[in-house]
């Protein structure tokens, strides 16, 4: 099978490349260097500048050793040109947000596209001088080389994304440059999961998994793969205190239906809460659960017998996010099931769902026949309801939002908006506001309420929900959940917010 590579420059989009890559029927690979299996190479965007010395460069003799059709983007487009010759220099001012290029159809990267487009930018440096060689097929009005390209060398660069859907015509973008390349399109997800299903096979062969499940997407698709390669598997539900309400029941019932066999359910509330008490830092609340998490997975473990593997249902998103593998990226957030593992562990990780991202695991799911309401769940965090708790997670504070979540799902799916969203759920701000409820005087919490819309959870924008539907689960949450008096809604999109609060 044909693979990319996606040389990560530290962009978050760079995974986002990878996932129109391969909706294009090409496996894209995320990877640090170029090497022979790739039957070319897409340089990705990224935060730095490339004039700045401690940026990521191309190594000096990247051309001479590889033979294979080269596509930068933004920063990768930089990259290109200053290592053939050419030069980038600071521009004028700073591009942001969707610009009109002026574009040379003839181009075969452009190919099929209007000479006018709309693309999508986010850069203050600039291509300012092209290497021998090459000509613009591409400019803004403040951007003179917004694309260039070297036909005989079959290489291109942009400086907009292609990836982000405000290039309109992003995707055929790319699709025109796999073209150039010859690439088969041959990756598929049915393929996917025969493969998975053998590699499981292989790798784990007759050794024990006990495996993490939390009644999401991610992990019973995990789950399942699991069963289906006949792997001697332990599935562990921890019941933290943090849940949703009756979620526990929920997600026992949803594995005896699947007849999956090996379910075990970890009562654990009181444990977790006494660990979290007086804790107010979000990085510390995540770890002290990732770390209870693994305890009692461990703990389990020994209890049930000799296991080798611990299964997880780790997507490639939750990888990105706690800056794996990429050495550039950022740390945002470090996710549970990344971030928060101890150093030193005694079971070996098994993460079939490593490598995809949220819309195929939930497209896996289906071909797998899992019903529609596990695999058009909303993405949950693992540390579940402690991080829409602003702050110090108590009983209290738990109740509350456990209601207001129950009573934010019932009334969204009532009017049929659930599946159009990526999430919709109420956070608990502990800040207490003056009230007024029948003639008498309230001091209370707020909570907010967070509804998205996403492809990919790497950027999303809030949603407009109807204000009839805003108004009836305000007026439902402060008249049947104690200790809120107050209900506002979140209009930041993400960059620059995230989706959960903390
Ligand atoms: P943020 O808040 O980073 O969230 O914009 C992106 C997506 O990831 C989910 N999320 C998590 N998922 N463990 C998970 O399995 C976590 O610790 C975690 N934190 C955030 C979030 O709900 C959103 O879909």
């Amino acid at each position: 099978m044909d693979k990319i590579g996606i040389v990560d420059f530290g962009g978050q989009f760079c995974h986002l490349i990878a996932r129109r890559i391969r909706d294009l029927g090409v496996y894209a690979e995320i990877i640090t260097e170029p090497s022979p299996e790739f039957k070319c190479i897409i340089l990705s965007g990224g935060p730095g500048a490339v004039s700045n010395p401690e940026s990521p460069q191309l190594p000096q003799d990247f051309f001479k050793n590889i033979d294979v059709p080269v596509l930068g983007i933004c920063y990768g487009h930089q990259a290109i040109a200053i290592s053939l010759g050419g030069k980038v220099s600071r521009g004028k001012e700073r591009e942001y947000g969707k610009k009109k290029a002026n574009i040379n159809t003839s181009s075969p990267l452009f190919d099929n596209l209007d000479k006018e487009e709309q693309v999508w930018m986010s850069h203050f440096d600039q291509v300012s001088e092209l290497p021998d060689g090459f000509e613009s097929t591409a400019e803004t009005d403040t951007c003179k080389i917004a694309g260039y390209q070297n036909l005989e060398m079959n290489i291109f660069g942009i400086q907009f994304h292609p990836e982000v859907v405000h290039t309109l015509n992003g995707t055929r973008i790319l699709d025109n440059f796999l073209n150039i390349v010859g690439c088969k399109r041959e990756y598929n997800l049915k393929d996917w999961i025969d493969k998975e299903i053998n590699n499981l096979q292989e790798d784990i062969g007759e050794k024990r998994v006990i495996m993490a499940v939390s009644g999401g997407v991610d992990s019973t698709v995990a789950a399942i793969l699991l069963a289906k390669a006949n792997i001697d598997a332990h599935f562990i539900y921890v019941d933290t205190g943090l849940m949703r309400l009756k979620e526990t029941e929920e997600v026992s019932k949803i594995f005896a239906d699947l007849g999956v066999k090996n379910f075990h359910t970890v009562f654990a509330e009181e444990r977790f809460l006494s660990r979290l008490e007086g804790i107010k830092d979000p990085e510390k609340k995540r770890k002290i659960i990732g770390n209870l998490f693994i305890e009692i997975f461990e703990e389990e473990a020994i209890k049930l017998g000799d296991f080798n593997y611990l299964g997880q249902g780790t997507i490639y998103p939750d990888r990105i996010e706690s800056a794996q593998p990429s050495h550039h990226a950022a740390v945002i957030k470090s996710h549970h099931n990344v971030g928060g593992l101890p150093e030193k562990m005694n079971l070996k990780l098994c993460e079939p769902l490593a490598d995809l991202y949220k819309d195929e695991v939930r497209r896996i799911g289906q071909m797998l026949d899992l019903p529609k309401r596990f695999t058009g769940r909303h993405p949950f965090p693992g540390p579940a309801l402690a991080i829409r708790i602003l702050g110090e997670v108590t009983k209290e504070r738990l109740e509350a939002l456990q209601k207001a979540d129950s009573i934010v799902t019932e009334i969204i799916r009532k009017h049929n908006l659930y599946d159009q969203l990526w999430q919709v759920f109420p956070a608990l701000i502990p800040v207490k506001t003056v009230g007024v409820m029948g003639d008498k005087r309230t001091y209370e919490w707020i909570i907010t309420i967070r509804a998205v819309e996403s492809i990919d959870a790497m950027t999303a924008d809030w949603s407009r929900l109807p204000y009839e539907v805003l108004e009836e689960i305000s007026n439902k949450i402060v008249n049947k959940v104690q200790g809120i008096n107050r209900v506002v809604y979140d209009i930041t999109s993400k960059p620059p917010g995230t989706i959960e609060y903390e």
